[in-house]
C-alpha cells in the first residue's frame, strides 16, 4: 500500500489543533516512525555542486534522498531543479520528509543591494529590513527556504576580508541591524516571501588574529559579553530560526564543539529555540585543524553533544554518530533532540503542509529582478555611499560637462554586484560607464579609459576573481593604459576615478596586509591629480581602506559598496538628484599599524588625545596618531548641519527611571539632505574599565534647507548596563556622560547622575 506522504499527514493532523500542539504531536509521531539512519539523515546537509542535468533521482543527492540520508541541501540553484529534488524527497523517500534548501543570499538574490558593510552605512533600519525582505521574496520564489544570513560578526580589523559581510564595529548598531534583517527575512514565516534566517558565525569569527581568515581567536569573556555577543543575542531574541557555528576556536575549543557556547550561552542563557548548523565542512576541518580534537567519529560526537544539530557537508553525523551511539558516546535522546529541531524548522516554514511552497516558477519569473525591487535597490544603494571629502564642492557634478571616467572599476560588469553574490546575473547590470552615459544623455559626454591594472601582480589578480568563478578585470599594458587615461583626462572638465577593490578582494578568504589603493591605481591617480582638474575618487571597497595620500591630494572622495544598481545609484548621487547620506560603521585608519582600530576603546593610564604631537612614555605611535583618519559615524553630504548642545530633561535619574536627551539639528545649507543623529554614552566610573563612548541610539532625519528638528533620545536603564566581572548584567549608579553629534568625534556632552 502506498504510504501517506508526510506533508499530507501533517495537514490532516493539523485540522482543529493549535499550531504548537500540532507541531509537537506531528513531530513526536514522525520521530516514532523514523529509523536511526533516517534521523541522522535529517542532520545531514549536502552540497548540490554536482547537480547539473538529468533525472534528479539518479544524482548522488537523489539517491541519498531516497534512502532518507539527507535533510538539507545547499548550493542548488534554479526553481525547477529544486522542485525536482523536493519531489524526490517527498515522493520517493520512505517517510516523505521535505528538504530544506539553503543558500548564501547575503545582500540580495538577483537584485543585489550594497554589500552588508555598505548597507550598514545607511543606518536606515527600514531600508535594511526591506532589502532583506526583497532578498527573501526573490530567493523564496526560486526554491530557497533558508538563507545563511545575516552575518553579524563584529570586526575591528579590516585586514579581515569578511568585514565586507558584516555590519561594522559597533555592537549596538549591529544588534539593531540584526533584528531588522531577521524581521525582513522571516516575517512570521507565513508567506513564500518569508524564508528562514541563519545568524552567523557563532561566535567571534570577526576577531581572527591578525585579520587572517580562519585564524585563532582569543578573547576574554568580558569582551565577548560586552562587545562581541550583542548582535548574535539580538538576532536570537528577534526570533532567528537558525544559527551557524564559526570556524574559529572560542576559549581554545572549536566553536562547533564548544558546549559552553552552543548550549550554556545560546540555549540556556539566550533561550534560542531553533537549530544550529556547522559552517561548511567544519567537522572535516576540525580533524585537520591541528586542534587535537580527534577523528571524524569523536569530532562528530563532540559537536552533537555541544549542541550542533546539522552537519554542513562533512557527512560526519550521518557516517559516524551511529557508532558513537553504540559505544555510548552519544545518546539517542541527543540525536532525537537534534532531529526534532531540524523537523521543527521545516514545520515552522510550512514545508510539511506544502513542500513546494518555494517552488513556484511563475513567481520566480515575475518577481526576480523586477522593476519594484530594482527601484528599491537603487534608492537604498544611493543611501549607502559615504562622502568622505568634497573640497571646493567638486560634487555634485554638472550633467552638461565633459567627464573622464577612469579606472578598473569604471566599466566592469562582473564585479559590480560585489562579493558573495552567487545568484548575480552580471549581464543584466549596468557598469558605471554605461549608467553614466545613459544618465547624461545628449547633455554631456562621458569618456572612458581603464587606465591601469587592478593589481600589480597578474597572477594574484587572476586568482582573486577566478577563484570565485568571476572573470578577472582585463590586464592592460601599464604605459599605454596610462597614456590613454591621461589623454581623455586632459580633454575633460572633470575626472571621475572608479578605483579600489574589485568584488572578490573582500569576502571569505581575502585577508590583506596592505589597505591602501593598489600600486598601479595609485600611480595613475597621482598622475591624474597633477593635471590640476576637479577630480573625484569613487573608492570601491569591501572594508575600511587607507586613503591617507588620497585625502591630501584628491578633493572629492566617496566610498562605494557595489550592488546590482550601483551604476544608476551613483549617477543619482554624483549629479545631485540625491544627497549622499551614508555614515561610516567602521573606523578608517591612517595606517595598518594602528589595527585593530575602533572608536569604543577603553581608556589607558597614559592617554594621548588625538591631534597632539608624539609623546614619550605615553600610549601613542611615533609615526601616526591614535585615532582614525575618518571616524565611526562620519559622512558628509551636499548641505551642512548645525547641532545645538545636548540638553537633558533632568540632571539626575533613578536607576529604575528614565531621562531624555535632546538636541536640535538645523540644515544650514541649500539642499535637502539626510543626517544620522547619534547618541553616545560613557559610564564614567564603574567596577570595571568601560569604553570612552558607546553608541546607544541614532535617528536618521531628512531636513529641507533652513529646517530645524528636535531629536530626543530616551535614556533607559538598559542603555546604561554592562556585564561586570561576574558576567552579571548590571547598572552601577554614578555619573554618565551623555553625548550627541553627527559622528563619534564631534559630540556635545552633558552629565547625568544616576542614583
Ligand atoms: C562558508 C562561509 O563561512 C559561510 O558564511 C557560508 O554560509 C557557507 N560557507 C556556505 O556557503
Amino acid at each position: 500500500m502506498k504510504k501517506i506522504p508526510a506533508y499530507l499527514f501533517a495537514f490532516l493532523l493539523s485540522q482543529g489543533m493549535n499550531a504548537q500542539t500540532d507541531m509537537n504531536s506531528y513531530i513526536n509521531d514522525l520521530l516514532s516512525k523514523m529509523t536511526l539512519e533516517e534521523k541522522l539523515g535529517q542532520l545531514n546537509q549536502l552540497t548540490g555542486d554536482d547537480i547539473n542535468t538529468g533525472a534528479p533521482s539518479q544524482t548522488r543527492i537523489g539517491k541519498e534522498l531516497i534512502a532518507g540520508r539527507v535533510g538539507s541541501v545547499l548550493n542548488v540553484q534554479g526553481v525547477d531543479k529544486i522542485r525536482a529534488l523536493q519531489k524526490v524527497a517527498v515522493e520517493e523517500s520512505r517517510l516523505g520528509i521535505p528538504l530544506i534548501v539553503g543558500l548564501d543570499v547575503i545582500h540580495g538574490y538577483e537584485t543585489l543591494f550594497p554589500i552588508p558593510i555598505g548597507l550598514s552605512c545607511t543606518w536606515d533600519l527600514a531600508a535594511i529590513k526591506q532589502s532583506a525582505h526583497i532578498a527573501a521574496t526573490e530567493a523564496g520564489a526560486n526554491g530557497i527556504a533558508w538563507t545563511f544570513s545575516p552575518m553579524v560578526d563584529i570586526c575591528v580589523d579590516p585586514r579581515w576580508g569578511r568585514q565586507a559581510e558584516g555590519n561594522g564595529e559597533d555592537p549596538y548598531l549591529g544588534s539593531r541591524i540584526a533584528e531588522a534583517m531577521i524581521e525582513g527575512y522571516q516575517g512570521d514565516y507565513s508567506g513564500n516571501d518569508n524564508i528562514m534566517a541563519c545568524v552567523k558565525h557563532f561566535a567571534l569569527y570577526g576577531a581572527a588574529e591578525s585579520g587572517r581568515d580562519y585564524n585563532t581567536v582569543d578573547m576574554s569573556r568580558l569582551r565577548m559579553y560586552n562587545q562581541y555577543f550583542a548582535p548574535y543575542k539580538a538576532a536570537v531574541e528577534a526570533g532567528a530560526g537558525s544559527v551557524m557555528t564559526s570556524f574559529n576556536i572560542v576559549d581554545y575549543v572549536p566553536a562547533s564543539a564548544n558546549r559552553w557556547l552552543m548550549t550554556d550561552v545560546l540555549r540556556n542563557q539566550w533561550k534560542f529555540d531553533g537549530f544550529v548548523v556547522t559552517d561548511y565542512a567544519t567537522i572535516t576541518e576540525m580533524q585537520q585543524g591541528g586542534w587535537g580534537v580527534g577523528n571524524v567519529k569523536s569530532v562528530s560526537a563532540r559537536c552533537l553533544k555541544a549542541g550542533v544539530d546539522m552537519d554542513m557537508v562533512s557527512q560526519g553525523f550521518v557516517s559516524a554518530l551511529s557508532q558513537s551511539l553504540n559505544e555510548g558516546k552519544v545518546t539517542m535522546q541527543e540525536i532525537d533532540q537534534a532531529c526534532r529541531r531540524v523537523l521543527e524548522a521545516k514545520w515552522k516554514l510550512g514545508l510539511f503542509a506544502d513542500p513546494y511552497k518555494y517552488c513556484d516558477s511563475k513567481r520566480a519569473k515575475s518577481l526576480t529582478y523586477c522593476k519594484e525591487h530594482r527601484d528599491a535597490a537603487r534608492r537604498i544603494t544611493a543611501e549607502s555611499f559615504v562622502l568622505l571629502r568634497n573640497e571646493g564642492n567638486v560634487l555634485p557634478l554638472d550633467k552638461g560637462k565633459k567627464i573622464a571616467l577612469i579606472g578598473p572599476m569604471a566599466h566592469n560588469r562582473d564585479d559590480i554586484a560585489g562579493t558573495w553574490s552567487f545568484s548575480a546575473k552580471p549581464d543584466k547590470y549596468k557598469t558605471v560607464y554605461e549608467a553614466m552615459t545613459e544618465y547624461v544623455g545628449k547633455k554631456g559626454k562621458v569618456l572612458y579609459a581603464q587606465g591601469c591594472n587592478l593589481l600589480e601582480d597578474a597572477q594574484t589578480q587572476q586568482t582573486v576573481s577566478q577563484g570565485h568563478g568571476v572573470k578577472p578585470i582585463p590586464r592592460v599594458n601599464d604605459e599605454q593604459a596610462m597614456a590613454e587615461a591621461l589623454g581623455i583626462a586632459r580633454e575633460a572638465d572633470v575626472i571621475v576615478c572608479a578605483m579600489g577593490e574589485c568584488a572578490w578582494m573582500s569576502g571569505e578568504g581575502t585577508s590583506r596586509t596592505e589597505l591602501q589603493l593598489p600600486a598601479p591605481q595609485r600611480r595613475l591617480l597621482e598622475k591624474l591629480t597633477q593635471l590640476n582638474k576637479p577630480i573625484v575618487l569613487l573608492n570601491f571597497a569591501g572594508r575600511a581602506t587607507i586613503l591617507k595620500w588620497e585625502s591630501e591630494h584628491v578633493p572629492a572622495i566617496m566610498n562605494v559598496w557595489f550592488g546590482s544598481e550601483c551604476g544608476d545609484a551613483l549617477c543619482d548621487v554624483l549629479f545631485g538628484e540625491t544627497s549622499p547620506s551614508g555614515r561610516l560603521t567602521i573606523s578608517m585608519p591612517h595606517a595598518v599599524g594602528q589595527l585593530p582600530l575602533y572608536y569604543n576603546q577603553l581608556q589607558t593610564g597614559r592617554p594621548v588625545p588625538d591631534g597632539e604631537p608624539f609623546r614619550v612614555f605615553a600610549s601613542n605611535y611615533i609615526e601616526q596618531p591614535n585615532g582614525p583618519l575618518y571616524p565611526f559615524g562620519y559622512g558628509l553630504t551636499y548641505t551642512t548641519f548645525q547641532y545645538s548642545n545636548v540638553t537633558l530633561s533632568q540632571n539626575e535619574m533613578a536607576s529604575n527611571g528614565t531621562a531624555t536627551a535632546t538636541v536640535e539639528v538645523s540644515n544650514t545649507g541649500s539642499r535637502e539632505a539626510s543626517e544620522v543623529v547619534q547618541l553616545y554614552i560613557r559610564d564614567v566610573e564603574a567596577s570595571i574599565s568601560r569604553p570612552l563612548m558607546e553608541l546607544k541610539g541614532f535617528e536618521r532625519i531628512t531636513l529641507k534647507p533652513g529646517e530645524t528638528r528636535k531629536v530626543s533620545f530616551t535614556i533607559t536603564p538598559e542603555l546604561l548596563k554592562f556585564y561586570n566581572s561576574e558576567l552579571s548584567y548590571v547598572l552601577e549608579p554614578g555619573d554618565f556622560t551623555i553625548m550627541t553629534g553627527p559622528d563619534c568625534k564631534h559630540v556635545s556632552k552633558a552629565t547625568l547622575k544616576v542614583r
